[in-house]
């Protein structure tokens, strides 16, 4: 069967992880969530002090980009890749407040870009692969032959990711969950370097209100379509 690449691209918590993990599982193909990687790098900037009171080093963190190596390894278990970093599973860390509230400082760097964009281009060479992220149909695989752009309201958002927060166990509040989600939404679609923007030929799909099972269904159907034509 014909391999191809889909992109998947969107504001944060609108479950394109889900689905990406869903489609990679049902087509055998690889995943890989970009946005881990620059929470990655960015828990290094923090383990190393670059970050301090929500204050970037920029210099010093960009002269230690060659220290970073970032590593996906499959977990059997769970059925989807996790992330390393210098040979260390770092999957919950990444995805704690503190982290979020500092990627956006660090996705903003054209360095750090750089050097994880020539990384997911590597991943992506032999096709069947599902990623997402901010940039991926525009500037990672501007030939994706399917691109997803995924958007939900800041709220609706901001409800998911405080539920998944808390049965992970975490001391958060709502108002604050909301806030880094705007927050986060304006920074990514502002910052200078490779914006969030809808790619051109990206289909655009509002779950707001549309059920996972659903989603998961139209966006799975179009897919074979594009594989089998
Ligand atoms: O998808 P996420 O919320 O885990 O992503 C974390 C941050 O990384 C997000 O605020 C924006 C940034 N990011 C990016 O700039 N480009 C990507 N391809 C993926 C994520």
């Amino acid at each position: 069967m014909k391999k191809i690449t889909i992109a998947i691209d969107g504001f944060s918590s609108t479950g394109k992880s889900t689905l990406a993990k869903q489609l990679a599982k049902k087509l055998q193909y690889i995943y890989v969530d970009t946005g881990a990687m620059y929470r990655a790098v960015t828990l290094f900037a923090m383990q190393n002090g670059f970050i301090e009171d929500g204050k970037i080093d920029r210099h010093a963190l960009v002269n230690a980009l060659d220290r970073i190596e970032l590593n996906f390894v499959f977990n059997e278990d769970l059925g989807f890749a996790e992330m390393y970093l210098n040979n260390l599973n770092v999957e919950k860390e990444i995805r704690t407040m503190p982290v979020s509230k500092n990627v956006s400082q660090v996705s903003e760097l054209a360095e750090v870009r750089s050097k994880l964009v020539s990384l997911q281009k590597a991943m992506g060479v032999d096709k069947g692969i599902v990623m997402d992220g901010r940039d991926i149909g525009s500037v990672v695989f501007p030939d994706a032959e399917l691109k997803i752009f995924m958007t939900a309201s800041p709220e609706k958002r901001a409800v998911r990711r405080y539920k998944e927060l808390l049965d992970r166990g975490e001391d958060v509040q709502y108002e604050d969950i909301l806030e880094n989600v705007q927050k986060r939404d304006y920074i990514d679609s502002n910052r200078e370097i490779s914006p969030l923007v809808k790619a051109k030929d990206a289909i655009d799909f509002d779950n707001s209100d549309v059920g996972l099972e659903d989603q998961f269904q139209r966006i799975y159907e179009h897919a074979l379509r594009i594989i089998n034509k």
